[in-house]
């Protein structure tokens, strides 16, 4: 068994092996035949921030391949957490009942606390500011269907990339294969944090920050356009301040290459202008789907199934 907690833990070949489980379980669900690789298998999905997408998928996932789940999904109010029980205990407690533990936690650091007491895989479904190693690996996935290639990208993550958990677990995935640079396009407000910025000068990447994403428009192969982490915040006139950084309209798209891509881990709230959607390089909602395949081969890879 294996939790997937950091996608710092995955080598190359592990890369390579769960986008080609993602691949088949994508064959398997356009031709309506998915093999029931979980059946009898319980899914528990806790979850002590809001989640559309993660949650959803997770379950949809589990269900697909024909495991049953357990779910909290408001689980700061509606778990023991409430009554002020440890993530470890909880942890524990979850090991009697399900195979596998899907967690999602705002304070970074909490999932992997739960995974050091656990006999079942646990998988980190965000924590914090800190990681969300399911959705790169589905941004990922993204990325190489829509370019066929994951060797020279050049992305650009625009808005929050102080908090952006998603940035956080994407780059050091791209960073597995050679020729990527990244533009961290930001207000000043928001711009790398220190250690991040360390680790990736001592990974001696090439990358640029910059609060000009007209600059970066023409270069790039991918657009990650972020939410701005009110969650985050402290002070919310300091989150009002920075919310509407960036907002994407059809005229930045215009400068954008023929076959760059737009991508986003969704929720948006007033980054992306919805006239962008009908555009062919909005990659967002195929993304979003590509969630489904890619948490159904992880559940899969978890159990070693
Ligand atoms: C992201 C997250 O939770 O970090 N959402 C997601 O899982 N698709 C991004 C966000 O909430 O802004």
């Amino acid at each position: 068994m294996r939790h997937i907690l950091n996608t710092k833990q995955f080598s190359k070949e592990d890369v390579a092996n769960i986008l080609e489980r993602t691949y088949k379980m994508e064959e398997q669900c356009k031709a309506g035949k998915v093999e029931k690789l979980l059946q009898d298998k319980i899914v528990a999905c806790i979850f002590f921030e809001p989640s559309t997408r993660t949650r959803l998928s997770f379950e949809t996932a589990a269900l697909k391949l024909g495991a049953n789940i357990i779910s909290a999904e408001n689980a700061a109010a509606n778990s023991s957490s409430y009554k002020g029980e440890t993530i470890e205990d909880t942890s524990k407690m979850l090991n009697c009942y399900a195979d596998l533990i899907v967690i999602r936690h705002p304070k970074m650091g909490e999932v992997e606390d739960a995974s050091k007491v656990s006999d079942k895989p646990v998988i980190n479904a965000g924590d914090g500011a800190n990681q969300h190693p399911t959705q790169a690996l589905l941004d990922l996935y993204t990325i190489k269907k829509e370019h066929k290639r994951l060797n020279d990208i050049s992305i650009a993550f625009v808005g929050d990339v102080l908090n952006s958990r998603p940035l956080r677990s994407l780059v050091p995935l791209l960073l597995l294969y050679p020729g990527s640079t990244f533009y961290f396009v930001s207000p000043k407000e928001l711009v790398l944090p220190e250690d991040y910025k360390k680790y990736l000068v001592d990974s001696k990447v090439n990358f640029v920050e910059t609060d000009s994403l007209e600059e970066v428009l023409p270069k790039i192969d991918v657009l990650y356009m972020t939410r701005v982490q009110k969650e985050r915040f402290t002070n919310l006139e300091d989150y009002e301040k920075v919310k509407d950084s960036f907002l994407l309209k059809l005229e930045h798209v215009s400068k954008l290459k023929k076959e760059a891509i737009i991508m986003h881990p969704l929720p948006r709230v007033n980054e992306i202008d919805s006239v962008i959607d009908r555009d062919p390089r909005a990659a967002y909602f195929r993304q979003a789907q590509n969630g489904l395949y890619m948490r159904m081969a992880l559940l899969c890879y978890c159990l070693n199934l």
